[in-house]
């Protein structure tokens, strides 16, 4: 196998579906049985051309549970072992580091991040719990292609984005473009075969959807479906624009802004608990199948 493999090993946003104390009209219905609501963790995918070593891309909180429903991420060797070979991060935001803490059993990795985000980790002493013997921090240069596992190339560059929110200072810089959020392209260096994950998006400029015209598969941030579902379900203040996420819908949103991209495959990734297209051949739902999404789900793999 020398194509790319990529398993969607959590689906949803920060907090993941459904969440702990959440019975907004989404939530309830997983808590009240509805077959038509699947639970989701949270956001991850998992890329490998060798299938035997995989590259992690954000490590949640809910990377043990990951673990054991993805038989791929699951050690083969006695006494200790992981396929997990490297993790690189796209920010710094705690659904995409706090599983770092679980992975901190004296085990060898590379974990990559650009530099502000690494630094945001070497500021939190806890994050020291992963011993720099065995786990190297390696800063990633935007812009750079750079093979992370062995034919497995990776490029990273700025998207719109925000600090994390425990860092956030007053009001932060919203869209801004540098080294808090990342896009990641990922491709096989035998193949070329080429997909891109972008978790976290505050909007679409030109200059990514040139970048992404006519690619074969985007996992996209679909964190929303429209900009105040937050503040309609009662479950938060804050709009989607506010915490440094697209919504899907609406003229400013993502399925609008990708309509005319020619991406052969486009898949929404890191979905709030809130959002109406979790829920199987909803209204939202078939919106978004119409326009050529899917709603990604744990376990999703995909082969290109
Ligand atoms: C986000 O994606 O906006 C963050 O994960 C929010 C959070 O940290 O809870
Ligand atoms: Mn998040």
């Amino acid at each position: 196998m020398t194509g790319l493999r990529a398993i969607v090993v959590g689906a949803a946003a920060g907090g993941g579906f459904p969440q702990w104390n959440c019975r907004g009209p989404v939530c309830a219905r997983f808590w009240d049985g509805d077959p038509r609501v699947q639970a989701r963790t949270q956001s991850s995918l998992a890329v490998s051309v060798s299938g035997e070593d995989w590259l992690l891309l954000n490590c949640s909180p809910d990377i043990r549970q990951q673990i054991i429903q993805t038989p791929a991420l699951q050690p083969r060797q006695t006494p200790r072992h992981t396929p997990i070979g490297a993790v690189l991060v796209t920010n710094g935001d705690i659904d995409h580091i706090a599983g770092l803490l679980t992975l901190r059993e004296k085990q060898r990795f590379t974990l990559y991040g650009t530099a502000s985000v690494l630094k945001a980790l070497k500021d939190n002493r806890v994050f020291d719990a992963l011993d720099p013997k065995f786990v190297s921090r390696k800063a990633i240069e935007l812009g750079a292609t750079k093979e992370l596992l062995p034919g497995l190339e990776v490029e990273t560059f700025a998207v719109p984005g925000k600090v994390p929110l425990y860092l956030e200072e007053g009001e932060p810089d919203i869209g801004a473009e540098g080294e808090n959020t990342i896009g990641v392209r990922v491709s096989s260096k035998r193949t070329g075969s080429t997909l891109y994950y972008i978790p976290g998006c505050a909007h679409v400029p030109d200059s990514l959807f040139k970048r992404l015209r006519g690619a074969s598969l985007l996992l996209f941030d679909g964190t929303l479906w429209q900009d105040d579902e937050m503040i309609q379900s009662g479950a938060g203040k804050k709009t989607g624009r506010r915490m440094g996420h697209i919504s899907m819908s609406g003229p400013e949103g993502s399925i609008a802004a990708f309509a005319k991209a020619e991406i052969a495959q486009k898949i929404f990734v890191h979905i709030n608990n809130t959002n109406p297209t979790l829920i199987d051949d909803g209204p939202e739902r078939r919106q978004a199948e119409e326009a050529g999404w899917e709603i990604a789900y744990d376990g999703m793999e995909i082969s290109l």
